[in-house]
């Protein structure tokens, strides 16, 4: 290595003479969104980021990360929160520093390719609600996908930030595909294109430190945009990444505040700082205050979300990733759709398959929505295929990428799954190869006229066009037409601590000594808790509370009323007698939508169609009535936000069907019966 760049250091007194660094590193903090998005499953409320907003806005930050990647889908399915309103209320709380969003491209914050019309319209409507910095990639690196969109934020005044998604061919950067000379040309690509910063995207935590160096090197001498480094922690190299790229001149780093930090989320802030004290590199960030923000997410904000960790195992790095490349969320996704699918021990058939599949959908990075479509179809080809057939059930989005819908992949998609993934596909079964978005029709005016009457403005139209089903769904909580169901509503602090106070006694099975339960009150709510492979469901209620709004709740000194475990309650809960309260709610109560019952499939004769899977019914093709032949799709299934087509299992009528699109269903549920 030559020491032009060594990272310089001078002897001081950190309180008295710490000087203003030459050039000091940039950091943009990622703690609001990929933070809580990679350890959290990106269920961050607004509610809880307004605390600390405006200390995080003093740090001197370069920019702050609040929007996109997941939580434009997370806030409007699972937090019945509006995302556009996330934008504008922590602008009010964070006023100096720019914020940040990631942006899919095309695909923006959804799975797929939108049309134009749809992509100018979100560009311009996130800008117009406060956003300043459009982190942009395209899941394969096809810089067609950004044609749309790059013009728009462009014609905003917005700072266009141009990625190269991080992936690789062999087990360190080099061999055929993805060696320094494909990241040194796509730099290029992004520079003329004219981006305003070029970032490495390592989503999945792969980029080895010397490797950091030799790319930030190279691309320091070609190009002239600033680089910045987003590696996530998960192999455990990142911190180690951080510091050989700021000696080979990155110009900004991405971190957590140390709450949110390490795991499948990133190296934390605090050490950094300390690390470069003293030197031309100084953050120049004041490290007290950096704990103060700690302590406040430490106290007031992390204990409603800890549940939500996974640490199953006491190791904070994950070894795997290095082989089988999979970014952070979507491990705890696959373990969780598995657990689902009852098939956790198919784990590790998982993760040995997922590198040949990648490989033959054109080795493509992974990254969304390209993990989740070679993620979700690794699984379905270890759960379904047999000796004789490979890829039986093959998802729309493979058989979209397969048509070329998503772009160009980096080596040709394997043409014996191409040709069967194309088999009788809408589109056509000869794949193309302009610009996807060349043969998508413009979609901006169909769906304001589906929503007519509901959505009040154009943020509601895009949430809805982006989003159809959960997002008519949320339009309609948000203007009261539909009851608000108890598991997207915030819980409080004292709620989180009852929970997790419960939920200790319930393991160590004190749960059994008991008083007759009180009859359960309109202050009622469930909870899912989670533990290893148990699942309890927990009712929740506060004695002579009221309806909760806000987490700024005066502590109570009285317990919260017994839990009810009502599903697969372990051993230790077994001899709870069943409770005495009636089984129904007050008419009255806002009581949660129950989960919708299977219409009594047993009464009607014939062949079920089941669901193979959990998910969400996407759509019904069929309607009672309809006679279907056998193979034919009946239904799409949305699992893990991939969509499935359900064939039918026999030729015949459908007799009934037994769910509604929305409706969401578990694995075995009989979806329709053909008779
Ligand atoms: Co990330």
């Amino acid at each position: 290595m030559s020491d032009q760049n060594a990272v310089k250091m001078t002897p001081m007194n950190y309180d008295k003479d710490r000087p203003k660094a030459e050039n000091p590193v940039k950091i943009e903090d990622l703690t609001l969104r990929d933070g809580h998005q990679s350890l959290f499953a990106t269920r961050g409320r607004t509610e809880d980021m307004i605390p600390v907003a405006e200390m995080l806005d003093e740090v001197g930050f370069w920019a702050l990360e609040t929007w996109g990647g997941a939580t434009f889908d997370t806030m409007h399915r699972f937090l019945n929160e509006d995302p556009w309103e996330r934008l504008r209320t922590l602008k009010r709380y964070a006023k100096k520093t720019p914020f940040s969003m990631l942006l899919r491209a095309q695909n923006l914050v959804g799975y797929r390719n939108y049309a134009d019309d749809l992509a100018k319209a979100f560009v311009e409507r996130t800008a117009a609600n406060g956003l300043d910095i459009f982190r942009t990639f395209d899941a394969l690196n096809d810089y067609r996908n950004f044609e749309t969109v790059v013009p728009a934020i462009k014609a905003c005044g917005k700072h266009f930030q141009g990625c190269i998604c991080y992936t690789m061919t062999e087990p360190r950067l080099g061999g055929e595909v993805y060696n320094l000379d494909y990241y040194v040309n796509k730099a290029k690509d992004l520079e003329a294109m004219g981006a305003d910063s070029i970032c490495i995207k390592d989503m999945a935590g792969l980029i080895a430190p010397y490797d950091a160096y030799e790319i930030v090197k190279a691309l320091k001498a070609t190009v002239k945009p600033p680089i910045h480094l987003h590696s996530h922690f998960t192999s455990g190299m990142s911190a180690m990444s951080h510091l050989k790229a700021i000696e080979a001149g990155v110009d900004i780093i991405d971190t957590c505040m140390s709450p949110y930090a390490y795991r499948t989320s990133h190296a934390a802030i605090e050490p950094l700082v300390m690390s470069l004290i003293g030197t031309n590199r100084d953050t120049g960030f004041d490290i007290k205050h950096l704990a103060k923000i700690n302590e406040v997410l430490e106290k007031e904000i992390v204990p409603k979300y800890r549940h939500l960790l996974d640490d199953t195992k006491l190791s904070i790095i994950d070894i795997n990733v290095l082989l089988h490349q999979t970014p952070g969320g979507m491990l705890s996704n696959l373990v969780t759709q598995l657990r689902e699918m009852d098939a956790l021990d198919k784990i590790d058939e998982v993760y040995k398959e997922l590198p040949r599949i990648r490989k033959e959908l054109g080795q493509i990075p992974l990254v969304t929505p390209t993990s989740q479509i070679v993620g979700i179809q690794t699984v379905n080809n270890v759960l379904f295929d047999d000796e004789n057939e490979r890829y039986k059930m093959i998802t729309a989005q493979v058989k979209d990428l397969c048509y070329g819908l998503y772009g160009k992949t980096a080596v040709p998609i394997d043409s014996e799954v191409q040709k069967k993934a194309l088999k009788g596909y809408a589109r056509g079964e000869e794949p193309i190869t302009c610009r996807p978005a060349e043969v998508l029709e413009p979609e901006l005016e169909n769906a304001k006229r589906d929503v007519e009457g509901l959505a009040v403005d154009i943020d509601d139209e895009i949430i809805y066009a982006i989003y159809p089903v959960t997002g008519k769904r949320f339009l309609k909580w948000k203007y009261g037409k539909e009851e608000v169901p108890d598991d997207v509503k915030p819980i409080t602090l004292d709620q989180a601590k009852a929970k997790q106070e419960l939920l200790k006694k319930a393991l160590a099975g004190k749960l059994v000594e008991k008083k007759d339960a009180p009859e359960k009150g309109e202050n009622l709510r469930t909870f899912n808790v989670f533990v290893d492979e148990d699942h309890f469901e927990v009712g929740v209620e506060e004695v002579g509370g009221t309806p909760l709004v806000s987490y700024v709740q005066q502590l109570q000194a009285q317990m919260p009323a017994m839990p009810m475990p009502q599903m697969a309650a372990p051993a230790a809960l077994a001899p709870v007698p069943a409770a005495p309260a009636p089984a129904a709610k007050p008419v009255a109560a806002p009581a949660a939508k129950p989960a919708p019952a299977p219409k009594a499939a047993e009464a009607v004769d014939g062949t079920p169609l089941t669901a193979p899977m959990p998910g969400m019914i996407v759509k019904y093709e069929k309607k009672v009535g309809d006679s279907v032949s056998e193979g034919e799709t009946v239904v799409v299934l949305e699992a893990m936000k991939m969509e499935n087509a359900l064939p039918a299992p026999v030729g015949g009528t459908i007799k009934s069907i037994n769910f509604g699109n929305g409706d969401s269903v578990a694995k075995g549920d009989a979806l329709c019966v053909i008779g």
